[in-house]
């Protein structure tokens, strides 16, 4: 009985808290840097705003994916077709934020427009980390200084 109490308990906990960070260190993503704090306050924008549609792992498995009429994009996927136009190529940091601010409203999606840029930044580069193309691949951003989000 006690056991069970204990269970309880330690399961609410770890549902509840604030997570464990999962960076320990900056990601090369899409051929630049990005550091953990950036990553860190991304992953905490996704799993506030995103993750009901897109699911904790990006798979497009969210909770709410069910109730749309358009299954959200699977983001593991590292394609971004609405992204880009319909060009099968990773998009720029620009590309992504614009596509987060106006949403897919026509598939579902919000605009996220009440986003503080921070986390819209942070979001991006979060986002980069589902998909492991761009661990992979440099991308149009290589090279450049990434965004200094960081923690919130
Ligand atoms: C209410 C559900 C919902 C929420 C919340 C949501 N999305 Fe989406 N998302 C969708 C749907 C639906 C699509 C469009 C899928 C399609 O028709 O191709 C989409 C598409 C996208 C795409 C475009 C992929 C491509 O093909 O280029 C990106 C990027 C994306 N979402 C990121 C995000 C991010 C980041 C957040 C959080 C800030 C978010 N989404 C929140 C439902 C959602």
């Amino acid at each position: 009985m006690r056991h069970a109490a204990v269970l309880v308990v330690w399961t609410w906990a770890s549902a509840c808290g604030d997570p464990a960070p999962r960076f320990s260190g900056p990601v090369v993503l899409g051929g630049r840097s990005v550091p953990a704090a950036t990553l860190e306050r991304g992953a905490k924008v996704y799993a506030l705003r995103c993750a009901s549609c897109h699911g904790p792992r990006g798979d497009g498995r969210g909770p709410s994916a069910r109730t749309l009429a358009y299954p959200p994009a699977d983001l593991t996927a590292g394609r971004y077709l609405r992204t880009t136009g319909g060009a099968d190529r990773l998009p720029s940091d620009e590309e992504l934020r614009a596509r987060i601010l106006r949403g897919i409203v026509d598939r579902g999606m919000p605009s996220f427009r009440y986003l503080p840029e921070d986390d819209l930044d942070a979001v991006v580069q979060f986002l980069k980390t589902l998909a492991p193309v761009w661990r992979q691949r440099p991308g149009p951003d290589a090279g450049t200084p990434s965004s200094p989000a960081g923690p919130k």
